[in-house]
């Protein structure tokens, strides 16, 4: 599992009562009441609080961005490290001063902890009132019910077929150009250190059709930029059951680039061992699919990956690199590492930093190992590199990666390249913010008639190591 969104951030729904038609006695009193949702974790847990607040809101409940006004509180929460679960427990007791104001508050917590955890949580974590893992957001009306009467409502249940595929998501946090669509859920493939595959459950693909209909819609709104989300987009399968014909994941990737030609398609993640030269042709065949792609090496030791269950070495992975350098020259490749995973030594983790050399990542998702109870690394092997060694290489590890990008984006300048502008610039409101195909995010001065969701060609002046600035060129 290798989706990323590493800081907590608010997901904040815009208010859409409006657009709730036809409303039962139900539906009428939830209008008043309004929910909260604040995710953490990977791309996907954020992608399902916008299917959270599309099946809220088709019960007529309201939203706020404002904490202070919420009936409801959702915590979306992830599992993926401790630091994780230790930064969501935090941040529930910051509701309880909420709640000792406001008895008839509901807290909910959703996603992988409440998956991990279930009724765990509630007898840990008094004020919590609904525990819904990530298949049974369908049930939140009922255990909002439930909740409301008295009980506490848990639903942990684990589908092989929920796709949430009829849903449309109701969009959160939105610049009104890039969204992510979710293609696929859950995750077979048990690498040793991963808590998601307990968390998600079984590996299923949404409908082709849903999901080239979402990307449409979203054009015809404006959007101008999708990514696919998946664990692992690679091994996406769909069975038609009216043709028994099977789409996989090189064909949703045109079907969805040919929605439009303005429309660019992302996709996160690949896994090494599933990435096909058929993926890598459609990309290079469809000057919309963006020519970046996140291929996590976790290690770049074979006897490491072995042991982590990665079910590729060190030269299969080098193999998949050299494809994509001959079939896509100009791509750019990132990566997620895992420093100090059981048994790692000095010599194996020199063949990482080698790795990361040989690979030239634009960056890197860095961490520590962290065990998770219940994984089969957690169950056979011991975990036993210790702290201190394990922050040291991590250092080591992040100052490499902060060089190479700082080169990687040295070499970009004098280079001019098409920019979809997301917006204003963190810093500046003089500034637009916006990213080339290749994923790298480009600062430049904002220019007359020019606005969010336009194409404009950006030459490159100077570079950080995270950031290109540049000034628009006709
Ligand atoms: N400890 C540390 N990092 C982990 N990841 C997944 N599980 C663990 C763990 N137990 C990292 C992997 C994955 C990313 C999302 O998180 O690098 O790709
Ligand atoms: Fe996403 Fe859950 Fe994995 Fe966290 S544990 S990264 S929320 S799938």
């Amino acid at each position: 599992m290798e989706l990323h969104n590493s800081h907590q951030q608010e997901l904040i729904a815009e208010d859409q009562q409006g657009s709730v038609l036809s409303l039962d006695r139900d539906k009428e009193f939830n209008v008043n009441r309004k929910f909260y949702i604040e995710s953490y974790g990977c791309q996907m847990n954020f992608s399902d609080s916008e299917i959270v607040a599309a099946i809220l809101n088709q019960e007529g409940f309201g939203s706020t961005r404002n904490i202070e006004e919420a009936d409801m509180i959702f915590i979306n929460t992830c599992s993926i490290r401790e630091k994780a679960e230790e930064s969501v427990r935090k941040r529930l007791k910051d509701f309880r001063p909420l709640k000792k104001h406001k008895p008839e508050l509901t807290i909910g917590v959703l996603g992988c902890m409440a998956e991990r955890l279930k009724s765990k949580f509630l007898e840990e974590e008094q004020l919590v009132d609904i525990v819904a893992g990530p298949d049974a957001y369908r049930d939140l009306p009922n255990l909002l019910k439930k909740a409301e009467d008295g009980d506490k409502g848990i639903n942990v249940f684990l589908s092989r077929e929920e796709t949430y595929a009829d849903i449309s998501p109701m969009r959160l946090d939105e610049n009104g150009v890039t969204a992510f669509i979710s293609i696929m859920r859950g995750c077979d493939n048990m690498c040793s250190f991963c808590v998601v595959p307990f968390t998600r459950g079984r590996e299923r693909s949404r409908s082709s059709y849903t999901i080239v209909s979402e990307a449409t819609d979203l054009f015809m709104r404006g959007y101008r930029e999708v990514t696919l989300l998946g664990q692992n987009v690679d091994s996406y399968k769909w069975l038609n059951p009216e043709t028994n014909e099977i789409t996989n994941f090189a064909q949703l990737l045109e079907m969805v680039a040919k929605v439009n030609p303005l429309l660019r398609v992302r996709f996160s993640t690949s896994h090494p061992k599933d990435i096909t030269d058929e993926v890598l042709n459609t990309m290079a065949q469809n000057p919309n699919i963006c020519k970046y792609i996140h291929l996590p090496v976790q290690s770049g030791s074979s006897r490491i990956l072995e042991l982590m269950n990665r079910t590729y070495d060190r030269e299969w992975y080098k193999n998949r690199i050299q494809a994509i350098r001959q079939i896509i020259p100009d791509c750019v490749v990132s990566s997620d590492i895992i420093t100090g995973f059981c048994t790692e030594t000095t010599a194996d983790h020199q063949e990482t930093l080698n790795m990361m050399e040989w690979a030239n990542y634009s960056m890197s998702y860095m961490f520590y190992y962290s065990e998770r109870p219940g994984t089969p690394a957690a169950k056979k092997l011991k975990d036993d590199v210790p702290l201190e060694i394990k922050k040291a290489r991590l250092n080591e590890i992040i100052r490499l990666q902060n060089q190479i990008s700082h080169r990687h984006n040295q070499s970009e300048i004098g280079k001019t390249f098409e920019v979809l502008i997301e917006g204003n610039s963190k810093r500046s409101t003089d500034m637009f913010k916006g990213r080339n195909s290749q994923n790298k995010m480009i600062v430049f001065q904002k220019k007359a008639h020019y606005k969010a969701g336009d194409y404009v060609m950006v030459k490159i002046e100077s570079a950080s190591s995270a950031t290109l600035m540049g000034s628009i060129v006709n």
